[in-house]
Formats: structure tokens, sequence, C-alpha cells
């Protein structure tokens, strides 16, 4: 939470009069001063104001600092929350004993860094995707973590949407049946980013929820990947990325910075249902079809009928679930919140954003030997 008071720096105390207006001054300044955990965001970019959006419309947390390099930015970033400061200097806020946890949202090459400060500094995190820019870096930080008791949290943002929640759901229900295949894609006209390719972009999203929702039997052993730069942006800006899982099942993901549609499509093949989730398409985000090949057992034929009659096609209805509309990073927050008051680990906790890493890892290598497959060691994160 953070106070909106024109013109002052923090709530001010001592309203002279008791009218109504005064009264819910006073509880807005009570509540602000009573929020339990004191929160800095680190990183005043495209997504760190967002973060500092959620931070204040959740009452578990007070938010105390917005910092940036920049610190124009992180002024502008803070916009009508008169109560938070900005600031430059990171270790100011890692010095201030008010704040308990740190929100950094900076380019993916500095993570390491100020992650390992807050830690040090016993601040519990939470980071955006990805976690680091090496599966090295993000095992220092996992063990940091392991050995200061302190909540690190990846921002897998799209794992607390409704829809994701809704899909692993409907996968650990058994109503999908056996998964057959994944297919994803996530595709638009994208800023090239400066420091990352489009597979360190936008393919964390994709994995972190194939992460989120697959099973626990359900674990990717290799990965290849194919990539283009047809513009010469001077790095990868679309990637065709294959990820075989234990049972032989094959997930696809498609990520691209080029395409002039914005296409967000994740379809779940099942041997019972199949999940069509179109994220552009709010009244119907998640489809369930009863529609999908069945194979017949062979020798339950005679052998002049096998050739037709093998591959039988389900065509039953399409179900739409009715979703809650709630914002993700409001339960990114609630999350964080929860995990540092109950001294839990978080939903998407280091462990995924290492299994994450493995695999952006492994693809990059399989992109620079042409597509190579590149079998998985998954005991990173597990
Ligand atoms: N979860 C999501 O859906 C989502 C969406 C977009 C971006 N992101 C992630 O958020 C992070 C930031 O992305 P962005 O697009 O906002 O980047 P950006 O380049 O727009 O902003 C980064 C900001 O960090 C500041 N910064 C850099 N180093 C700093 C330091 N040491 N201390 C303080 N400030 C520093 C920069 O001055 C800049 O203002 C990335 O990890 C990105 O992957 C996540």
């Amino acid at each position: 939470m953070c106070s909106a008071v024109v013109g002052a720096a923090r709530p001010e105390t001592g309203s002279s009069r008791w009218g109504r207006s005064a009264v819910s001054a006073v509880i807005g300044e009570l509540s602000y001063w009573m929020s339990p955990i004191g929160l800095a965001v680190i990183g005043a970019g495209y997504w760190g104001p967002n973060l500092v959006r959620a931070a204040c419309a959740t009452p578990e947390f007070r938010l105390e600092w917005l910092c940036d390099l920049d610190l124009a930015r992180a002024q502008e970033g803070l916009d009508r929350y008169t109560s938070v400061r900005a600031t430059a200097s990171y270790e100011q806020v890692l010095a201030d004993p008010a704040v308990a946890a740190v929100a950094v949202a900076t380019p993916a090459a500095t993570h390491f860094d100020l992650v390992r400060a807050a830690l040090e500094a016993g601040k519990h995190v939470l980071v955006e995707k990805p976690l680091t820019a090496t599966v090295a870096e993000g095992e220092k930080l996992a063990w940091l973590a392991r050995r200061s008791g302190l909540v690190l949290m990846c921002d897998h943002t799209y794992c607390y949407t409704p829809a994701v929640r809704r899909i692993r759901d409907l996968i650990a229900s058994g109503e999908i049946g056996d998964i057959q295949f994944v297919d994803s894609v996530r595709v638009n006209l994208g800023l090239v980013q400066p420091d990352v390719d489009v597979l360190w972009d936008l393919a964390p999203h994709d994995l972190s929820i194939l992460d989120f929702v697959l099973p626990g039997h359900l674990t990717p052993v290799a990965v290849a990947a194919h990539t283009a730069d047809p513009v010469g942006a001077g790095r990868a800006c679309l990637a065709y990325l294959s990820v075989w899982l234990s049972t032989g099942v094959l997930a696809h993901v498609t990520v691209n910075w080029l395409s002039p549609t914005k296409i967000r499509t994740t379809v779940i093949g099942g041997t019972r249902r199949t999940i069509v989730w179109d994220d552009m398409n709010p009244p119907a985000r998640l489809m369930i079809h009863d529609r999908g090949v069945d194979m017949l057992p062979a020798q339950s034929l005679a052998p002049d009928e096998r050739r037709e009659t093998l591959v039988s096609y389900r065509t039953g209805d399409i179900s739409v679930p009715a979703l809650p509309e709630r914002e993700a990073l409001l339960s990114v927050m609630a999350e964080l919140a929860g995990a540092i008051t109950e001294g839990r680990p978080p939903l998407t906790d280091v462990g995924a954003g290492l299994r994450v890493l493995a695999l952006l890892d492994a693809a990059s290598r399989s992109a620079e030997q042409g597509g190579a497959r590149i079998p998985l060691s998954m005991e990173a994160g597990t």
C-alpha cells in the first residue's frame, strides 16, 4: 500500500478537524504505518512501474522506495504515490531497516549482483524473469537464499493468471487425460531488447507456464532450438523451440518480435480433452474441446477394416469455463507477502527460476549448434 496524499512525502499526522475526511485520512495513515512489510522496487523502466502499482494496491506491503540509476525516471515512475521515496542509490535502499523486501525489475544481466546484494543485506527478493543471465549465477543465488532462509521468488507472472491456474487444475484433475502435445505461440511486434534475444525475453513466459502446469512426472529431457535474425538486429528476433518431455511428448514454443499481429495461444492436447488458451480473447480465454483423435486397437478389427477405421475423430462439445478477471501482478504480490509472513517457499520459487534457466541455456546452446538436440539433466531446481 502507498499513500497518494498530494504534496506530502509521507503521511502527516495531526489533523485539526475530525470531519469525515479527517477520519478517513487517519485510517489511511494508520493502515500505512501498520502495513507490515516494507518493500522497495528496483528499476523504473517499462516493468517496474507495474510492480509499484501492484505493491501499492496490496495491503500487506508498505512501499518505501522506487530505485533507478536514472533518478528522474524513478521520480516519474512514482507518479501520484507521494509516500514513496525515489532514489538512485541501491545502497541507500539496502541500508534502510524499514525495507524487508526488494522487487527487482532491471535488465537480466544485472539480476545476479542486485539479488545477491539484497540477500546478503537480509532482504527477501522478488526478481523478474529470467532469474539471472546464466545457470551458474542462478545456482549461486539459490544457495544464498537457502542459507539465509530468505524468500527468493521469481516473477513468473503468467503462473498467477486465472487461466493458467485453471489449466493447471484441469491437468492435475485428470480431465484432460494424458498429455499428448503442447503448442505455444507468443508473437507480436515486440521491442528488440538491447541485452537479450527473443528466446530469453519471451520464452521464459511459455517455459515457466509449462513448468507450472505439467504434472511432476512430465519433466523436460531434451531441447532443440532454431533462431533467426532476419532484420540484422544483432540478436535472434524469432525462435522455434522444441522441448521433449519424459513420456516422449513434444512441446513446441514459437516466439517472435517481428509479427505485426499479436498472438498468444497455447494448445495442450490430451487423450480425453484439448485445452485451447487464447489470451487475446477475454470472453473465452480458455476453451476445452472434447475433440480429438482416438486410435482404435488394431487387433479389434478385421484386416480389411484396419486401414479406414484405425483413426477415429471425436467431435464433441466445446466448453468455456468462466474465469475471474484478477490481475496477475496482484496475485504475485499476495504470494510474495504470504511466503514472507508464513516463512514458506513461494509458488514460483527459485527452483522454478532455475528450471526455466536450464531450458533457456540449453536452447541457446542448441541454436548455436544449428538446432542440435541438447539433453537436459533437470537436477536444477528439483
Ligand atoms: N513479468 C513480466 O511479464 C515482464 C514484462 C516485461 C519485463 N519483465 C522483466 O523486467 C525486467 C526489466 O525489464 P524492463 O522492460 O522494465 O527494462 P527497462 O530497460 O525498460 O528498465 C530497466 C530499468 O532498470 C534500471 N536499472 C538498470 N540497472 C540498475 C541498477 N543497478 N539499479 C537500479 N536501476 C537499474 C534502468 O535505468 C531502467 O530504468 C527484465 O528482467 C524483464 O525480463 C517482466
